[in-house]
């Protein structure tokens, strides 16, 4: 959840650190810090806060140096403060050392080390390795690659680790174990971050780490070993984004530009996924016919907004494929012992394809035999990377931590598959198939509708500024959605908010409804099973005890007892949530920036949690 950024070569190293912080700040803002390699010494300058705290303190000093780290942190061992925060150094100053992740045996390390009488100076887990690494650089001769394999063979948890060291300053040594780290390949300078978006400015080169490997970056090359020291061939591809795709563009957050990209999110995520056919193409999901025959359950697991993506899966792939589909949260998965065996087909998703709860939810599936099947929006991130087999949604770099575009082309890929499933299954046929498919290509001109009538929806919102609490009701589909909604107006707005399916209301949760409570309900289905009926009567019930009621319904939908409708396009039931789900985070955003929160960058929040 940290983000950590390396740089030699020609320049001064400070901008490209610095540049590469900011990009990378979504993952976690706490504190920042950087230590440059200068002559015989290196240079700390490090600030609890955000990353612009560093970079004030920077200016009264600025610093001329040729290499160096950087790290922004979200704190999990030591509180948020200068002491805490990286980079951590040995004894003598010269080597630093920046971490993602945790060191879950660092309590034995550090008192091993404190008896061999190093003095501590914080109270994260990350010091230890730079004391551990000082101690082991001395007994490999000063090589610092050397120290680093020895030292990761003693250390337990989840960790990126970059370390730099006064008397070699050009060379930089990363290594990485279940957290990610990319090198990325310039003229006569190199770079090594958790995430391409810190260096794309400089090279589009990027080479993969894979577990347990460590690198070494100079500015004219670089080097990969295994923990023994063998040499391995580097795995070099070439990102395909654009460095514009990573600002904002014009827009005042990257929430909201991001808001608005979601109909070409969604319209490239179905690029070419039907053929002359009547086929769903999957090109990527690497199971033979017979095998997807064979499936006898599908289990999806996510975290978060991804986990109410697998919901609507669970809807649309038991309709559509007649199989049945379990969703579960990932970190409650991995502690159980879940019925899965080789014809079981688990689908992970995850936007950014490093979440550690469902790592670890994957990796248990897949040692009961489960297949694999990733849904991911980044390149040869983690997830896919352990998966049989991935489908990539095509969101494009989502930087705000609240997640919406990677939202809305998860449930678009998950329905892709319930497709695909369904026919090779031999549930609907191609014309069926055809008829969804063509369906779901009308989304993105209706998410456009959308968004070019959001402003009276934005000044609405205002008006609900000083609530104490919302809460968001649905039925079928539209259950994940009000979930969402709450999701989201939660991480942005720190409101108290709550999702509840309708039915569910009277056993308890209408309790919460005093005078003016706000209450958002979704009403998109129609009268399929008479859902909108049973919606409306919801509405009247929560009106009756003093609730002020939003109402989010297809047009020409009749709706009785709302104090304000917002209307969306209408589809058919099971595609509303990709329409439904678009007002729900505007309300959120807009919330947020009435209340002057941090839309990006909500507080004790990280876009990629890579802790359990
Ligand atoms: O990267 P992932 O999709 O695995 O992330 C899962 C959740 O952490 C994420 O969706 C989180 O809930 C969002 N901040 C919600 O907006």
């Amino acid at each position: 959840m940290c983000g950590i950024v390396g740089y030699t070569g020609p320049q001064s190293a400070i901008t490209p650190l610095i540049e590469g912080l900011r990009r990378l700040e979504y993952r976690g803002y706490d504190s920042a810090g950087i230590a440059l390699g200068t002559a015989n010494r290196l240079f700390i300058e490090k600030r609890a806060g955000k990353l612009l705290n560093l970079e004030s303190a920077l200016t009264a000093t600025p610093p001329v140096a040729n290499s160096g780290i950087g790290h922004t942190r979200w704190a999990t061992h030591g509180g948020p403060t200068d002491r805490n925060a990286h980079p951590h150094v040995d004894n003598e100053g010269k080597l630093a050392v920046i971490h993602n992740g945790i060191i879950e045996n660092y309590t034995q390390l550090r008192a091993d080390l404190e008896a061999r009488g190093h003095v501590f100076t914080s109270e994260t887990d990350t010091e230890s390795v730079a004391h551990l690494l000082s101690d082991l650089r001395k007994s490999h001769n000063g090589d610092l690659s050397a120290a680093m394999r020895e030292a990761v063979k003693s250390l337990r948890g989840s960790f990126t680790l970059l370390a730099i060291h006064a008397d070699q300053p050009e060379v930089i040594v990363g290594v990485r174990r279940n957290s990610p780290l990319v090198v990325g390949l310039g003229n006569k300078e190199n770079f090594l971050a958790s995430d391409v978006a810190a260096f794309i400015d400089y090279t589009k080169r990027a080479v993969e780490l894979g577990q347990d490997e460590v690198v070494t970056i100079t500015p004219v090359g670089i080097e990969i070993t295994d923990l023994e020291g063998n040499k391995l061939v580097p795995k070099e591809y070439e990102i395909t984004w654009d460095s514009s795709a990573a600002q904002k563009g014009g827009f005042t957050h990257f929430m909201l530009k991001e808001i608005f990209e979601q109909p070409k999110a969604v319209a490239d995520t179905l690029l070419g996924r039907i053929n002359a056919d009547d086929h769903i193409v999957l090109d990527e999901l690497h199971l033979t016919n017979d095998e997807i025959k064979s499936l006898k359950k599908i289990v999806v697991l996510a975290c978060g907004t991804a986990f109410h993506a697998g919901m609507i899966a669970k809807y649309a792939i038991e309709k559509w494929a007649q199989i049945t589909v379990e969703v579960e949260l990932a970190s409650e998965f991995r502690y159980r012992d879940p019925l899965v065996d080789s014809q079981t087909l688990v689908i992970a998703i995850s936007q950014s394809g490093e979440t550690m709860d469902t790592l670890m939810a994957l990796r248990h599936a897949k040692s009961l035999g489960a297949r694999i099947l990733a849904v991911c929006n980044t390149n040869s991130s983690t997830i896919p990377r352990e998966s049989d087999a991935v489908l990539y949604t095509h969101a494009g770099p989502e930087i705000a931590v609240a997640s919406t575009k990677a939202f809305l082309t998860q449930v678009i890929a998950v329905y892709l598959i319930g497709l695909h499933l369904a026919q090779t299954r031999g549930v609907m046929t191609g014309h069926q198939v055809r008829e969804i498919f063509e369906e779901m290509s009308e989304l993105p001109a209706k998410i456009e509708q959308i968004l070019e009538t959001v402003e009276p929806l934005r000044e609405l919102t205002r008006g609900f500024k000083d609530s104490n609490s919302v809460l968001f009701l649905g039925r079928h589909v539209g259950f994940p959605v009000a979930l969402e909604g709450a999701l989201k107006l939660k991480e942005l707005a720190y409101m108290h908010a709550e999702g509840f399916a309708g039915g569910e209301l009277k056993h308890g949760p209408i309790a919460l409804i005093e005078e003016g409570t706000p209450v958002i309900a979704i009403l998109p289905f129609g009268h399929e099973h008479g859902l909108d009926e049973k919606m409306l009567s919801n509405v009247q019930e929560v009106k009756a005890r003093g609730a002020r009621v939003i109402v989010i319904a297809r047009e020409g939908a009749e709706v009785t007892g709302a104090e304000h409708i917002i209307r969306i396009p209408s589809a058919s039931s099971l595609l509303q949530p990709i329409l439904a789900t678009v007002p729900l985070q505007v309300f959120a955003y807009e919330m947020a920036v009435v209340r002057g929160n941090d839309v990006d960058q909500p507080r004790n929040l990280a876009k990629s949690v890579t802790v359990e």
